[in-house]
Parts: structure tokens; C-alpha cells; sequence
């Protein structure tokens, strides 16, 4: 017998049984061909899933009509019966390894990628959200626009209904057990039945009745080309968190519909995406922020629900099937960071698993919003295949990583699993680099999970580590090379009337003073600061130091020489920062503690300091003045010198991470990752890079 016997117990859905309760949310992975056809990345990607045990993997977002919507630029698409072939693929994949399965059908409406222009929604409106993977094109100088939609004929929400009950029918021929249709986070289903969204006068808008009446459609429709006992679900938000949007009282009605129409499973989500905190939730949320949904929807339904957004321990998730608030749990972020969470949860590895952070760097800043393929800040194989088939190194090496942070952790830590012979050197007195000022970040503690199992797996394969050591060049020559991950730091540039301790660099100002952490070697002393701080610089530095500073009640002003503060923080989080800054609300967050009066000075830098007054600048040296009584300097830049150094004087030296350019974990984590994957003591230096799959021909001139 396993463990978590709650969550391990079998479930009926409509006409079939899942093995257990945990369902992998609809995920858009945007890895299909520019087609829409399925490709290995989605089989494998989706495979890796249903090895790591969940019960229903649901594929992610598939339009059924590819030409006036598409929510990423690859997302998958069945509006035609030649992509049959691919999800059929796709589904062997998954049952494969006992895992039942359905796709999403979501059509994004306004929200498209795929269109840029002339998206359909319920009525023309101009729409601004650029968190959003369909919405605004940001180019470099561009203003903020916003986007036009425009409102569809009555004909063509007929010839939608069609096109949803038609790709069902593909997604039940290719094998699916299940088909799930999008009513959540404010794409087209969701545009229609939300009172915010959907302003139209006819049959299709106004009313409660009116504006059901499109999915309800749908859902008719599908069982009439499907047969009555092909299962439907349907995920909706039940809470949209605008005003004039829908509540939970609606929702319990929406749920009322549903049942009545023949619905199998209830999947809840919340948001519209105007309120993307909600959906996307970043890490200030807490895990069970949602639950209060499924309590209230399981009394007045009889069929399954099942609930989801920021579920992380198995322990939490079990407790709440227990308890009956939910049916099942929904885990999308959590499967990328970690797909063998429920085979480690069964087999009680709790400690084993890599817990989603719930950044938003790998999945959503650096992929759908960058319009590349999904990736994971913490799980260097999403969107890899490589990692599929890691080999012991053929030629192992003795390696030295120079820096501690997650770069040269993660280095080390492939590499050692590969076979070579790995020291990490850190200066400090413990591992974990920049991300151990975290702790101190209100709401951003998940970063501390991180830096928690990656340690535990450094000292799991006995990597050696020698902390408070910073090596020297005699030293390092001894190995076959040198992995330079060294990270970034602030520095003080020139200022006029600079004194002694006025600017403090932010390392000393944010360094957790807590001996409640088993990795904590207690030399940690954050300096103390004046009531009244300048906070200068941007990026999450600043962001993290002025949450700081302002939790622990100081007067908290930021300085950067940007148009708008934290523009190269991942976008839902420098959504809810701001609100945050500015005192107000940040959806389902309206709790006290997560506001936090931070004033923002942007397109300015220090020009001169004199006792407690700053001089500050702006483009055109029009100049103002602040209080202060401490300066943070949060201004960073890459820790090269040792990397050029050995460079130099002739060694095998690799840089990494931040000290190759300052950017965020994901780029940290994937280099150091890619490093450990594809080092071998049998390839050519190539005076940046250990080049690998050389081939024979080159290999023999060397
Ligand atoms: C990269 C990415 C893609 C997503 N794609 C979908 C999708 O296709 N359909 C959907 O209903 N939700 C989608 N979501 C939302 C998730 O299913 C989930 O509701 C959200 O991430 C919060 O839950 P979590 O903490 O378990 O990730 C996506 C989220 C991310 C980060
Ligand atoms: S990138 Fe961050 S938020 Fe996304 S899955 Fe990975 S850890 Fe979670």
C-alpha cells in the first residue's frame, strides 16, 4: 500500500474510472508545428507526465478553428480531420503508462496570438494586458496600445458551435477518454458567459440565460456528434475578480447548468485576464487560496469536481480529499517543475520533489510570452528532450565550479550524476547565491523551496563543497576545468558627495538572519537601516529589497532610470507588485500584510547626495530632492573577473549563469543544467565551450 490513500483512491468520471484523483490542469506547451499538428515534444512532454503517475492528464489548450484564433503561436489546433493522425499519437502516448486522458478545446477570442489582428470576442472593445501571451506585440519603443476585437455575427457563433462540437468529434476519434472545454481566465467561452465581458443585446448576451447559452450550445452539440456518454467537462473561473464580473453566487448557478446539461466533471479555475494574479498565481499566493470554490459548488452538485491553482504538497492535497472540499486536486506548474510528483508522493519521496516556485519565468515570461516553447526555471528538461536519455560521461573529469548559486549548483550537479568528480567552491559560508535573500522577500519564501532540494541533492551525491573558500588560480589549475559561476553583484557607481556608508549595497541590507533553516550556518547580519531609504536601481533586487524594507516599516522610496518600474520583472508579478506599491488590492490577495506603500520615482538616478538630502535627475538633468537616510544600491552587475583571469592564463574555464549577463533563475538553472548534460573529458575546448557530438573526422585532427 501506498502512501496518501485519499488521493490514490480511483475516481468514476462519466463512463470511465481514473486510477487515482490527481489531474494535470490543460497546460499550453505552444511546442506543436507552426500547423497545429501534434509534435514528438507534445508526446513526449505529455508521456513524461503520465509516467510520473497522475490519473487524467488534460492536453492543453487545441483550437477548433485555427485561423481566427490561436491562444500561442504553437499551440495545437483540430479543425480538421488530417490533425486526427497526431492527437491519436498523442493519446497511445499517455495511455501508455495508465493514465487516462482528454484535450482542452479553447478558442482564445480576443485573447489570440494567432491572429494579431482582428480577434473576435462577444462585442468590439479595445483590450490592454500585457501579461498576456496573446495580446499586445511589444516592440522595443512601442506605447502600451492595447488591441481591438470585434464583435461576431450571430452567424459566426453558430459556425463556432459547430466548429467546438466538430473537434470534439476529432479529439473522441484519435482515442481521448474525455473532452474539456476552455470557460475560464477570459478567453472566448469565458467572454461569453462573463456579465464583464459580454455587453451584446441579443439572444447571446445580457442575461444569465443569454450568456450560458454558448457553451450550453456547445455542450449539446458535442453530445449529439459524440453520443450522450462521450464525457464533457468544462473549466470555468469561478471567481473573476472584476468588478461586474462573476462571483461565486453565479458560479454555483453556472455549476447548477452544467450538471443539468449532461456535464462529467467540474473543473474550477479563477481569473479573467484582466485579473491575472488570480489565474497565473505568482508566488504571493498561498496554497488553498482556492478552496472556499469547491466547498461551496460540491453541495449543490452531485457530479466531480475538481479544484486547482498553487497545490504543491501532497500532504495538503490528500488532507483536502480527506476532507471532502474537493474531489480531486489539479496540478499544471507543479507537473512541469516536478512531472514524478504523484509516483514520489505514493512512494513517500515528499522530500524528493522539486516543488513549483511559482515564478513564472520558465513557463510564462521567457516561453508563451516570448513566443517560444514552454520551459521551467527549476526543471531544466521541460521542453528539452535531450534529458531523456542522460548518459554516464565516457571520459570523466575532475571539475572545479567556482560559485554556489543555482548556475554552479545545478552544473555540479548533472555532472556528478554523469560521473565526473565535481568541488564547488563558495565564498560564503553556505550555498544558494542571490536567491537566499528570498527568505526576506514578503511572499516569496517558494524561492527557498528551490534552494532547499537542490542542497539536499548536492549533499544527497556527496558533492564535495568547500564553503567560506575562494580559490586561487594555483589551486585551479589542478582541474580539468573550471566552471565560472560566480553570479552578479551590486555595485556604488560616482556620485557627487559620496560619503562612507550612506550607499549600501543591497547584499548587505537583505541577508536572512533566521537560524530556522538546517542549511543555515548562522554568520548571516543584515544591516540595519534609517527610517527613510532610497531604494535605487530595478529588476527583482530593487523589487525585493523595498517589499523588504517597506514590511518591516520603513519609508521606502524607489529610484530607477526606467519609464515604468520593474518593467524586466515577469509580468504578473510586476502586476501585482504594483498594486501592491500603491496600496490597492491585488485580486483574492486583500489581505493587510500585502500592502506595502512603496513610492516609485522612475526615468531618474542619483546625481549627487549631501547629509540626508539626494539629489536626483532625470533624461534632462532637471533635478529634485529626497530624505533620506540610506541609500540600497540594487544596481547589478556580472562577476567576470575571475572568468577572464583564468581565461588568461590558459585554463579550461566555462562561464555561467549571472556572471555571463545578469537576467533571472531560469537562465541560471539552464546553463548550468546544459553544462552537466553534455560535459565528456573527450571533447574539444573551443575557448568558450566544451563543443559535443563532434564528428569522428574532426575529432581525429586534434
Ligand atoms: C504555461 C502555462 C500554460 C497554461 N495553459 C493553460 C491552458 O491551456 N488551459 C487552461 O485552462 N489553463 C492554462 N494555464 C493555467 C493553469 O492550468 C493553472 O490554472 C494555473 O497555472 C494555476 O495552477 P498551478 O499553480 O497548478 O499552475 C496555463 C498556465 C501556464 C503557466
Ligand atoms: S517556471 Fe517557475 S512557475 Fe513555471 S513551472 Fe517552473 S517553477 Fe513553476
Amino acid at each position: 500500500m501506498g502512501n496518501f490513500p485519499n488521493l490514490f483512491k480511483p475516481i468514476t468520471i462519466g463512463n470511465f474510472e481514473a486510477q487515482n484523483r490527481i489531474l494535470h490542469e490543460p497546460t499550453d506547451i505552444s511546442s506543436s508545428h507552426a500547423d497545429g499538428s501534434v509534435s514528438t515534444l507534445d508526446i513526449h512532454h505529455h508521456a513524461e507526465i503520465a509516467k510520473g503517475g497522475v490519473g487524467i492528464v488534460i492536453v492543453g489548450a487545441t483550437s477548433p478553428d485555427g485561423e481566427t484564433g490561436r491562444p500561442t503561436v504553437n499551440s495545437l489546433v483540430a479543425d480538421n480531420d488530417r490533425y486526427i493522425p497526431g492527437l491519436a499519437r498523442l493519446s497511445d502516448g499517455i495511455h501508455r503508462y495508465g493514465a487516462k486522458c482528454a484535450v482542452q478545446l479553447m478558442h482564445p477570442g480576443r485573447q489570440a496570438a494567432i491572429p494579431r489582428y482582428n480577434t473576435m470576442s462577444t462585442n468590439d472593445m479595445i483590450i490592454k494586458v500585457p501579461w498576456s501571451a496573446g495580446h499586445e506585440v511589444i516592440y522595443a519603443t512601442a506605447e502600451e496600445q492595447g488591441k481591438r476585437a470585434r464583435a461576431m455575427t450571430i452567424e459566426e457563433i453558430i459556425d463556432m458551435i459547430d466548429k467546438f462540437s466538430d473537434a470534439a468529434w476529432r479529439v473522441q476519434q484519435a482515442g481521448f477518454d474525455m473532452v474539456q472545454l476552455h470557460g475560464a481566465h477570459g478567453y472566448l467561452i469565458a467572454q461569453f458567459m462573463s456579465p464583464y465581458t459580454n455587453r451584446r443585446t441579443d439572444r447571446f448576451g445580457g442575461s444569465f440565460e443569454n450568456r450560458m447559452r454558448f457553451p450550453l450550445a456547445i455542450i449539446d452539440q458535442i453530445h449529439k456528434k459524440c453520443g450522450y456518454d462521450f464525457p464533457v467537462s468544462i473549466r470555468y473561473s469561478v471567481d473573476e475578480w472584476i468588478e461586474g464580473g462573476r462571483s461565486l453566487e453565479e458560479s454555483i448557478e453556472v455549476a447548477k447548468l452544467f450538471e443539468q446539461a449532461g456535464v462529467a466533471l467540474l473543473d474550477l479555475s479563477q481569473c479573467i485576464t484582466e485579473t491575472p494574479g488570480a489565474g497565473f498565481d505568482p508566488m504571493y499566493y498561498e496554497q488553498g487560496w482556492t478552496m472556499y470554490a469547491s466547498e461551496a459548488i460540491k453541495k449543490v452538485v452531485k457530479i466531480p469536481v475538481v479544484n486547482s491553482h498553487t497545490l504543491r504538497d501532497p500532504e495538503y492535497c490528500d488532507r483536502v480529499i480527506a476532507e471532502g472540499k474537493t474531489d480531486m486536486v489539479g496540478l499544471s506548474r507543479q507537473l512541469l517543475a516536478d512531472p514524478y510528483w504523484p509516483v514520489k508522493a505514493y512512494s513517500g519521496k515528499v522530500k524528493e520533489i522539486r516543488k513549483c516556485i511559482s515564478c513564472l519565468t520558465g513557463c510564462w515570461q521567457d516561453s508563451m510570452l516570448a513566443k517560444k516553447h514552454i520551459a521551467c526555471a527549476v526543471n531544466p528538461a521541460v521542453g528539452d528532450m535531450r534529458y531523456e536519455h542522460i548518459k554516464t560521461a565516457e571520459k570523466p573529469m575532475n571539475i572545479a565550479v567556482v560559485g554556489g548559486g543555482p548556475a554552479g549548483m545545478e552544473a555540479a550537479r548533472l555532472s556528478t550524476i554523469r560521473g565526473h568528480r565535481v568541488v564547488i567552491f563558495e565564498k560564503t559560508g553556505e550555498l544558494g547565491g542571490a536567491i537566499l535573500g528570498c527568505c526576506m522577500t514578503p511572499g516569496k519564501i517558494k524561492m527557498k523551496w528551490y534552494t532547499d532540494w537542490i542542497r539536499f541533492q548536492i549533499d544527497k551525491l556527496k558533492v564535495e563543497v568547500k564553503l567560506n573558500h575562494e580559490p586561487a588560480l594555483e589551486e585551479l589549475k589542478k582541474y580539468d576545468v573550471v566552471v565560472n559561476a560566480t553570479g552578479a553583484s551590486s555595485y556604488i557607481p560616482e556620485v557627487v558627495g559620496m560619503k562612507k556608508g550612506f550607499i549600501s549595497p543591497f547584499e548587505e541590507v537583505i541577508a536572512c538572519p533566521k537560524a530556522t533553516c538546517e542549511f543555515y550556518p548562522g554568520d548571516r547580519k543584515p544591516k540595519k537601516l534609517g527610517e527613510r531609504v532610497v531604494v535605487w536601481g530595478d529588476h527583482f533586487a530593487a523589487a525585493d529589497t523595498a517589499a523588504y524594507l517597506a514590511s518591516i516599516g520603513r519609508d521606502v522610496t524607489i529610484v530607477t532610470e526606467n519609464g515604468q518600474f520593474g518593467s524586466g520583472i515577469e509580468p504578473v508579478h510586476m502586476y501585482v507588485l504594483r498594486k501592491r506599491f500603491d496600496q490597492t488590492d491585488a485580486e483574492a490577495l486583500s489581505s493587510k500584510p500585502f500592502k506595502y506603500p512603496v513610492k516609485v520615482r522612475t526615468g531618474s538616478s542619483i546625481y549627487a547626495v549631501d547629509k540626508s538630502r539626494v539629489v536626483i535627475a532625470d533624461g534632462s538633468f532637471n533635478k529634485d530632492e529626497l530624505e533620506a537616510d540610506d541609500i540600497v544600491s540594487c544596481l547589478v552587475r556580472p562577476n567576470d573577473g575571475l572568468y577572464k583571469k583564468l581565461k588568461s592564463a590558459g585554463l579550461k574555464v566555462v562561464n555561467l549563469g549571472d556572471s555571463v549577463s545578469v537576467r533571472n533563475l531560469h537562465y541560471a538553472v539552464k546553463e548550468g543544467a546544459n553544462f552537466g548534460l553534455t560535459i565528456d573529458g573527450n571533447q574539444i575546448y573551443n575557448g568558450n565551450r566544451f563543443v559535443d557530438e563532434v564528428s569522428l573526422e574532426v575529432q581525429s585532427q586534434f
